[in-house]
């Protein structure tokens, strides 16, 4: 398979703690353990993105749920599809989806629950003040990818499509990270 691990340009721990959640799982002692969630993905997942690199970064996600999975119940979300779909990537649909699959069961073969997530929409509309629905496949994909495996996902594409559709390109665009950054938050 063809890696889209260098696009794994970003990962943050962020650690809830869900004490009140009467479904999580219990530890060995009989006390529910914390939700830890560990995000990968481009740096539409996170900001503070490396851009690039080694690689380095998924290895990270897998060593954190190792070092947390004795404290708490690891998820790992995963969103891709911004870089990948760039023609300079040279990433299919199929290699994109088979990605998708590897990282999820590595996760999971770790012992997290992955949530993957398809890719929040760029704030780019049409001349009907609609969103161009340009990461349709990336979505489409995700979608497939996690129910032909049995893995959770989040439509962050689908939810912020509706929800830029509504607020339309005037507002939208205030979320620019900075000006004509369209992407990013
Ligand atoms: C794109 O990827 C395909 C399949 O991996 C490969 O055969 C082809 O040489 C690549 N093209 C470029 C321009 O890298
Ligand atoms: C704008 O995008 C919407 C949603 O994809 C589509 O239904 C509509 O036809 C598009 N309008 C134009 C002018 O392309
Ligand atoms: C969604 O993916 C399936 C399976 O890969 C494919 O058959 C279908 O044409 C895709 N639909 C769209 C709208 O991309």
């Amino acid at each position: 398979m063809k890696l889209s691990i260098p696009h794994i340009a970003a990962w943050i721990a962020v650690i809830l703690s869900l004490a009140t959640c009467a479904s999580l799982p219990y530890n060995q002692r009989g006390e529910k353990r914390p939700a830890a969630f560990y995000l990968a993905g481009d740096s539409t997942t996170a900001v503070q993105s490396s851009g690039g690199g080694a690689g380095g970064d998924w290895a990270k996600v897998i060593d954190a749920v190792k070092n947390s999975i004795s404290a708490y119940t690891p998820y790992v979300t995963i969103q891709f599809g911004h870089n990948d779909q760039k023609a300079s990537a040279n990433i299919s649909i199929e290699e994109y989806s088979a990605n998708l699959k590897e990282l999820a069961l590595e996760a999971k073969a770790t012992g997290a629950r992955p949530i993957l997530v398809t890719p929040l929409s760029r704030r780019n509309y049409n001349s009907s003040g609609l969103i161009i629905e340009d990461l349709a496949p990336q979505r489409n994909a995700t979608i497939q990818v996690a129910r032909s495996n049995g893995i959770d996902f989040i439509d962050l594409n689908a939810a912020s499509t509706k929800y830029l559709n509504s607020i339309g390109k005037a507002k939208a665009v205030t979320y620019n990270l900075h000006l004509m950054c369209i992407t990013l938050l």
